[in-house]
């Protein structure tokens, strides 16, 4: 059964007669799934994911997650609601600055009121050999760093589906592939779905379906 399906997405910004950036997208995203999406800069990936994950409402068209229809909620209820299902990484990492490693790997616990105990951020960073960053600030890591902690913050509450915008965006081969490894592990250990944009082939061969996307609509 899907988890999340979209029929014949249209999504504009701003002004009414604006140009849509996607362009009639039908997709669905199913249990355990690792979707991987590719496609050139500027084709729409950002606006996909953004609208699949009820980030961004569609201008035309409705997306069903986990059976609801978003668009038909509140703004509050469905950001309630996605929340409690999925998480993100965005494409720039978006970490507090003024929290420690730690409590940023926490932080989605916390707006969900679940426990935050700092062992389980030790835990999370030991998978990826970071646990010595755990009481450091994100300006004292690099940028490879800090998007591995991104991806550590998104596994932190153990999402139904995870939504990465080019998780490995600037990380070095060894460091994609590790990144790479840990989605695959929580996808197949957890059942959770994987919607993940890239432009390496290699981090694409990972997928258990590709789609492709050209000008705002899916190949
Ligand atoms: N908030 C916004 N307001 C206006 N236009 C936007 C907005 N977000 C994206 N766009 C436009 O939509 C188009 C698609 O952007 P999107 O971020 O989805 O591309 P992308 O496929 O993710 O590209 P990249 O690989 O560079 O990340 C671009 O032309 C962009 O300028
Ligand atoms: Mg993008």
């Amino acid at each position: 059964m899907p988890i999340i399906e979209c029929e014949n997405l249209y999504k504009s910004y701003g002004k009414k007669d604006a140009p849509f950036i996607l362009k009639g997208v039908s997709l669905s995203v199913g249990e355990g799934e690792f979707l991987v999406v590719t496609g050139e800069s500027g084709a729409g990936k950002t606006t996909l994911l953004h609208c699949l994950s009820g980030a961004e409402m569609p201008t035309v068209g409705r997306v069903l997650f986990f059976g609801r229809e978003l668009s038909a909620l509140k703004r509050a209820e469905a950001d309630e609601f996605c929340r409690q299902k999925s998480a993100f990484v965005y494409q720039s990492d978006r970490l507090s600055e003024n929290l420690t490693i730690a409590e940023n790997i926490l932080m989605p616990r916390a707006f969900r009121g679940e426990p935050t105990q700092k062992a389980d951020a030790l835990f999370l960073l030991e998978s990826l050999g970071m646990e010595r960053f755990a009481d450091r600030f994100p300006n004292e890591l690099s940028g490879g760093e800090r998007r591995r902690i991104a991806l550590l913050r998104a596994l932190s509450v153990s999402p139904k589906v995870i939504f990465a915008d080019e998780p490995t965006g600037n990380l070095d081969r060894t460091n994609s592939m590790r990144v790479m490894e840990s989605l695959k592990e929580y996808n197949q250990k957890q059942k959770s779905a994987v919607v993940l944009v890239t432009h390496s082939e290699e981090c694409a061969a990972f997928a258990s379906r590709r789609v492709m996307i050209k000008d705002g609509m899916i190949f």
